[in-house]
C-alpha cells in the first residue's frame, strides 16, 4: 500500500485546514474551503467533499470538489451511510464489491470515508473518490481522521 499525500506535507493540511476554517461563520464557507485543500493534497483523487447529518439522521450533500453527486443518503446506506451508522472510518480499495456503494461516478474505483464525530455523535462524513483502485490506505484514514477532529469543532 502506498500512502497518496506526500509525508512532508502531513502536517501542513492540518496546519492547512486550521487556517482556513471559522467557527464564527456559516459552517458552509469553511467545509467549501477545506474540500479544496483535501481535493489538493490526496493524489488520483477525482471527487473530495462533506456530507452532512440531518435531523433525521440521514446525510445531505455539503461542499465538494469534482462533479456533481447524489444529494442524499439515507442511514446505513452507500459507504457513506455506513460510515455514519458505524461511526468508522470505512477504506474501500474497490467500490464494485462493497455491498450498496452508491456510484456518483462510473469511472470511481476505490474510496474513503471518514467520520467527523462531536459528542459521541457523526455530523458529517468526509468523502474521497478515486478512479485507480486501491488508491486510499491506513496512512490516508490517520491524516483525515486528524482532519476531521479539527472540523468536529465547528459542529
Ligand atoms: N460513493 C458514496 C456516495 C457519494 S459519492 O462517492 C460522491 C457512497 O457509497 O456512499
Amino acid at each position: 500500500m502506498h500512502c497518496s499525500v506526500i509525508q512532508g506535507k502531513v502536517d501542513d493540511l492540518v496546519l492547512a485546514v486550521k487556517f482556513s476554517i471559522n467557527k464564527d461563520l456559516p459552517l458552509v464557507s469553511s467545509l467549501a474551503n477545506c474540500s479544496k485543500l483535501i481535493y489538493d493534497y490526496f493524489d488520483n483523487t477525482s471527487w473530495a467533499g462533506f456530507y452532512i447529518t440531518d435531523d433525521k439522521n440521514n446525510l445531505y450533500l455539503g461542499p465538494f470538489q469534482g462533479d456533481t453527486a447524489t444529494m442524499y443518503i439515507e442511514y446505513g446506506f452507500g459507504v457513506c451511510g455506513k460510515s455514519l451508522a458505524d461511526k468508522k472510518t470505512y477504506i474501500v480499495p474497490n467500490v464494485h464489491e462493497f455491498p450498496g456503494h452508491i456510484a456518483c461516478s462510473s469511472l470511481s474505483n476505490s474510496e474513503i470515508v471518514v467520520p467527523i464525530i462531536k459528542n459521541n455523535k457523526v455530523v458529517a462524513v468526509i468523502d474521497l473518490d478515486s478512479n485507480l483502485y486501491n488508491n486510499y490506505d491506513e496512512d490516508d484514514s490517520l491524516i483525515l481522521e486528524k482532519v476531521a477532529l479539527v472540523l468536529s469543532e465547528l459542529f
